[in-house]
């Protein structure tokens, strides 16, 4: 048994990774702002003598008393609305709030473990990506805040490591989807879900042509879990690259969910990557790990919590937070 601190644990990634360590046996603090999350994310650990929930702005403080063995960074906004929405506490989130999480696992000789995001690759022109690209980003368009502050939470984190000897270990996260994303925070398959089910126009930015490779929740954290429990440094890309068209995806979730909504076309937002799809030889060679969920079932069980969530049932285990769909094919989010 661990004791694991989880920052960003009551978000959509985090409240299901909290689960997991939990239930195999260790002891979770989650620190969470709630600014994205929610405490219904957690709603069902919150009885469980292994966790505990401090509600904190990490790019403060990072109040944990006693040892850790393990610190896992997954406090920052991810949908592009979410991180437009907050441009400079993603940036300060990225940069203190790392810092701070770094100080943290140093303290307790613990290991770190940074989500990071295909987003540093920006809008590639290597493709599939391998860890070795160095990516094509913007540092001054609207996207920046939140590609540059993963590259610098990445930059912080080697030079924890190679300073001061901290125990890291980047994952680079591909966009990852499943029960508990927020219905209203403009990610692809939140808004076609939320939009088939309700029957209204299921909105594809430009032609749907762009595309889009979807890694099942349960699939990434068990990513994640291998590389918290491996001595990997990395960065490892942990996604699934099985890779779709926008307009695919919208007509698997129509068929899905057996909708009549129509398709309504909307421009392209200003940066938003035309391709991505993760090359994941490297976590299958140093993590023995691989994605198993195919699209079609990941999809179904994730139309099915979205239709009970949709209908007020329970959705075990809490939703994210709600709001509106406004949204459109989702700009790559996370
Ligand atoms: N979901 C994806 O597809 C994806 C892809 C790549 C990377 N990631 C990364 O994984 C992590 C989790 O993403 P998610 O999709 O679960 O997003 P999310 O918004 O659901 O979760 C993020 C959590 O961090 C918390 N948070 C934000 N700022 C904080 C702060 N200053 N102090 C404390 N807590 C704070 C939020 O309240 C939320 O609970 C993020 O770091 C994100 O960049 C996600």
């Amino acid at each position: 048994m661990a004791r694991v601190v989880v920052a960003g644990g009551a978000g959509f990634l985090g409240s299901h990774l909290c689960e997991r360590l939990v239930a195999r046996g260790d002891e979770v603090v989650c620190l969470d702002d709630l600014s994205t999350g929610s405490e219904r994310n957690v709603a069902h650990l919150l009885g469980t003598a292994a966790f505990s929930l401090v509600v904190a702005d990490v790019s403060r403080a990072a109040p944990v008393e006693g040892h850790v063995d393990a610190v896992c960074n997954l406090a920052s906004p991810a949908s592009p609305p979410a991180y437009l929405a907050r441009p400079l506490e993603t940036l300060a989130v990225g940069s203190e709030g790392t810092r701070r999480l770094l100080e943290l696992a140093q303290r307790c000789g613990a290991r770190f473990v940074l989500a990071s995001t295909s987003e540093v690759y920006g809008d590639p022109d290597v493709h599939p990506q391998t860890e070795r690209y160095r990516g094509n980003v913007d540092p001054v368009g609207p996207r920046s805040v939140y590609d540059e502050a993963k590259r610098f939470a990445e930059a912080l984190t080697m030079a924890a490591h190679r300073a001061s000897g901290v125990d890291v270990g980047i994952a680079r996260i591909f966009n990852t989807y499943g029960p508990r994303l927020a219905p209203g925070d403009g990610r692809v398959v939140s808004n076609f879900c939320v939009q088939a089910i309700t029957g209204a126009p299921i909105t594809i930015y430009g032609d749907g042509s762009q595309t889009r490779s979807l890694c099942f929740v349960d699939d990434l954290v068990d990513g994640l879990v291998a590389l918290l429990d491996s001595a990997v440094t990395g960065p490892v890309n942990i996604g699934n690259p099985d890779e779709r068209t926008v307009a695919e995806l919208a007509a698997t979730v129509l068929g899905l969910t057996g909708s009549r909504s129509v398709i309504e076309h909307r421009a392209l937002p200003a940066d938003d990557p035309r391709r991505r799809c993760p090359d994941i030889s490297l976590a299958r060679e140093v993590l023995g790990w691989e994605p198993k969920v195919s699209l079609d079932d990941g999809l179904s069980r994730t139309v099915s919590w979205f239709t009970t969530l949709l209908s007020g049932g329970s959705t075990g285990g809490g939703s994210a937070r709600g709001g509106s769909t406004g949204g459109g094919s989702g700009g790559g989010g996370g």
